[in-house]
């Protein structure tokens, strides 16, 4: 009787044993899990080898170990597989506008977008359209911004110094759709007119953002800002084709902005 005590101890310890052993031999381990692979082909181009054509290369990630969006496959494939990669990021969140570039055929925020699953077919990435690139998928905003400085993009009023520029609701409901643009040139860069005129022609983006400040109630420089615009270049070179709208990844409407811009000066 007195040897049957640690018997009965043991059993159970001996059993949990073996039933936490059992299925973990069963189990497929992690690196002999299937593997879902997706191909990335992405425009690649060297400045430092300016002879040297673009070229489209392919990199292969299994996506059972990557995030969703595109833009998480591009840090992968930086990260694990190729350091020169080169493009822009900041926010992640579609806020920052910095890595706006061409997927599958249009033109959106790599962060925003997610990675298509539906079958074999290779995710193609380009930089924005159009554009001078300075290296793969970064493209050269120099004329972007120095349009939109054009447009002087800040209050301009005669309120006196020092005081608050008080505006109603109503009035203030009138920016909406336009102040939350984030300037990643996705619909400049899809605009034909754009592509063959950028010297001249403002683009979507930038006239958007000139209606954001004529629009505006507490600025007093509209009659101002509308003259700079009345010329055959920076503004009638829109004819309404609306690529601008469909692209846009923070679903604005800068096509009707430019329309709204058309009117008012149709009337003043
Ligand atoms: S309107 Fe849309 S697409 Fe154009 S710059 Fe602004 S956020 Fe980007
Ligand atoms: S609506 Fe105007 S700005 Fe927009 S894509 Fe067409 S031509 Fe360009
Ligand atoms: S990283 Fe900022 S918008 Fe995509």
């Amino acid at each position: 009787m007195a040897i049957s005590t640690p018997s009965i101890h043991l059993q159970p310890a001996l059993r949990a044993a073996l039933s936490t052993s059992a299925p973990r031999s069963l189990a497929t381990p992690v690196d002999q899990k299937p593997k879902n692979l997706k191909t990335f082909s992405i425009y690649r181009w060297n400045p430092d080898k300016p002879t040297e054509k673009p070229i489209m290369q392919n990199y292969q990630l299994d996506l059972s170990t990557c995030g969703p969006m595109v833009l998480d496959a591009l840090i992968k494939i930086k990260n694990d597989i190729d350091p020169t990669l080169t493009f822009r990021r900041s926010c992640r969140e579609g806020i920052c506008g910095s890595c706006a570039m061409n997927i599958d055929g249009q033109n959106t925020l790599a962060c925003l977008k997610r990675i298509n699953t539906d079958g074999p077919k290779p995710v193609k990435i380009y930089p924005l359209p159009h554009m001078f690139i300075v290296k793969d998928l970064v493209p050269d905003m120099t004329q972007f911004y120095k349009q939109y400085k054009s447009i002087q993009p800040y209050l301009q009023s005669e309120a006196p110094e020092g005081k608050e520029h008080l505006q109603s609701q109503a009035d203030r409901k009138k920016l909406d759709g336009m102040y939350e643009c984030i300037l990643c040139a996705c619909c400049s860069t899809s605009c034909p007119s754009y592509w063959w005129n950028q010297d001249e022609y403002l683009g979507p983006a930038t006239l958007m953002q000139a209606y954001r400040w004529i629009a505006d109630s507490r600025d007093t420089k509209a009659e101002e800002r509308m003259a700079k615009l009345q010329n055959d270049l920076s503004l009638y070179r829109c004819h309404t084709i609306f690529n601008c709208t469909k692209t846009c990844p923070k679903g604005l409407n800068p096509a009707k902005a430019i329309a709204a811009i058309k009117a008012e000066m149709a009337m003043s």
